[in-house]
Parts: structure tokens; sequence; C-alpha cells
């Protein structure tokens, strides 16, 4: 039988409608309404695009937008000027710096700069340990997506076996760290994994976050498996036209679909929820600020 298709697109509105609602309860009943800064150095052409979505969503959601656009020669002097700036302005709950920055500039330092409070992404050191020690912290905004679908499927994740493929700061090595807060056993796999087909075949769940085209295939995966699909890949797709492309994920949808028990598809899977977080996020910072309730299922 043919697993059941996990409609991120859809989860995502239901997260974004959670937060809208959120937000104008913050309004109507505080005064207060949340704040995105997002900082893109440089004009990298995807970045571009991110952070006009990012932009377009904050929006929509009645959040203010500040988005800051700065030169690719920016100094790291400026960026971390700017960043500080951010830091200490009030209207401002969630800071995000678009990455991959400029070569000149040291993403560690940047990311580091952000106070870990208004670090909507994840990313500063402190909130890794935090995350990883179990305590309360600002999670990864794709990482956060998938757990919130596997927890909507599944209700408890307690006792699965969960195999994360790839070692990402931004998505492997988080996801295991919230797979294990749930109470899941959970091994990452990586390029130098031995038997790798064998272990994700053992597993419950498996998280695939390696940014290589279809390479898990329905061989890797037990019967019944829930497969969560992160990749996003661009290759030919000489069936549509000459020169034509198309989205992948790292999981072959085809063979995999008749194996797994559900299944997140690409497009329409993992992608529109990480920005659905990235609002969720905001907003959990923005209460948190204001020492105010947590809305209710959009944090880990
Ligand atoms: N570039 C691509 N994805 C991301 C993300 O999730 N956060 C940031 N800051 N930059 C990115």
């Amino acid at each position: 039988m043919s697993a059941h298709i996990i409609d991120g697109k859809k989860f995502a509105e239901k997260v974004r409608a959670k937060v809208a609602d959120h937000v104008t309860r913050l309004k109507e009943e505080n005064g207060i309404t949340p704040g995105l800064a997002v900082v893109l150095v440089g004009e990298d052409p995807a970045s571009q695009v991110y952070v006009r979505n990012k932009h377009k969503s904050t929006v929509e959601v009645g959040m203010n937008s500040f988005e800051h656009r700065l030169s690719a020669e920016t100094s790291e002097a400026d960026l971390l000027a700017l960043i500080d700036q951010l830091n200490t302005d009030p209207a401002v709950h969630g800071i995000l710096c678009q990455l991959p920055l400029p070569r000149h500039l040291n993403e560690e330092l940047v990311i580091n700069s952000i106070l870990p409070e208004k670090d909507v992404d994840g990313f500063h050191i402190s909130n890794v340990g935090l995350l990883s020690t179990g305590q309360k912290s600002m999670v990864p905004c794709t990482p956060l997506g998938c757990l919130m679908m596997l927890r909507d499927y599944h209700g408890s994740l307690s006792g699965m076996n969960a195999v994360v493929v790839g070692r990402s700061n931004i998505v492997g090595k988080p996801m295991a760290n919230l797979l294990l807060k749930d109470s899941c056993t959970v091994t990452i796999a990586h390029s130098r994994t031995k038997n790798i087909e064998a272990l994700c075949r053992t597993a419950d769940i498996v998280v695939a976050a390696v940014g290589r085209p279809e390479m898990i295939t329905g061989d890797w995966i037990g019967k019944g498996a829930t497969v969560i699909d992160v990749g996003i890949n661009r290759v030919p797709a000489p069936e549509k036209g000459e020169g034509k492309m198309k989205l992948v994920g790292d999981v072959e949808f085809a063979s995999v679909v008749e194996k797994a028990g559900a299944i997140t598809p690409v497009p329409g899977g993992v992608g529109p929820m990480t920005i659905a977080c990235l609002l969720a996020n905001t907003v959990t910072a923005c209460c948190r600020a204001h020492h105010l309730s947590e809305p209710e299922g959009l944090t880990a």
C-alpha cells in the first residue's frame, strides 16, 4: 500500500494561522507587535528570494518586518554594529542574518553576536548548548518543523527508533537532539557510516538531510516507517523539456512511497514549514521577552 503523504503546505498554513491568532491577541491585549529583523549582506540570488519570502510571510501574519540589505563589501565591524543596534531595539524580537555571508565575514562570530533570546534561527552557541542539554532554547526552524509534523502524525514519539541521515549544525544535529528530547532512540548517520542502508531499515523514523538528490531509495526503508525528507535539490528534468529543472528531495519518492507508512513530499513537505517555524519562533521570542505565556504547540 502507498504511504500517507504528510502535507507540509497545509500544516504550515495551520501554523501560520496559529501565529496570526497569537499576534492579534498580543496586539489587542498587550499593545505589542512582534517584530522580525532580517539582515541580508550581498546579492546572492537565492538569499534574495528567501529574504523576500520571509518579509512577505512576516507581514501576512501581522508582525513588523525590518529588512536590512547591506552591500557585499560591508565590513565586519559595520555588520556587528547593526546587530548590536537590533539587539537593543525593543521593537525587534527576532533577528535573522541570512546565510551564507560573503567570505570575508566570520559567520560564527556574526551569529554569536546576536542576543540568544532574539536568535530566531537557533544557531547561537548558547541555544545549541541549551537544546543539547534539554533546556528551553530557540530551536532551528527546519528541525522544529520536522518535529511538529512527526508529533502531529504520531502523537507521542516515545520509544521510537529514529535515524537522522546528515550531521549538519543546521538540521542533523538539532534534529537528533529534538528527537532525543521526545524520548526516541536516535542514531545520526553520515557519509562514513557503515551499512547505512541496513541501519535505516531498522528505523521507525528516517529524517533525510544530506543534500544529495534521491540518495535514499525504497530498499533503505523498513515497511511502514515514517520518512521526513529535508532535501531540496534542483536537478535537470529532460522529461519536461530541454534545459528544464525540477526540485527533488534526498529521498527517491517513487520507490520510498511504496515502502513507507508516511512520507513528506518535495516540494510541499518540510520546505513550507521552515518559514512557518521562523514566524512561530518570533512570536515565542516576543512572548518570552515580555514574560507572557507562549503559544501552545509552536515550540519544542
Ligand atoms: N540560509 C539558508 N537557510 C537559512 C536559514 O534557515 N537561516 C539563515 N539565517 N540563513 C539561511
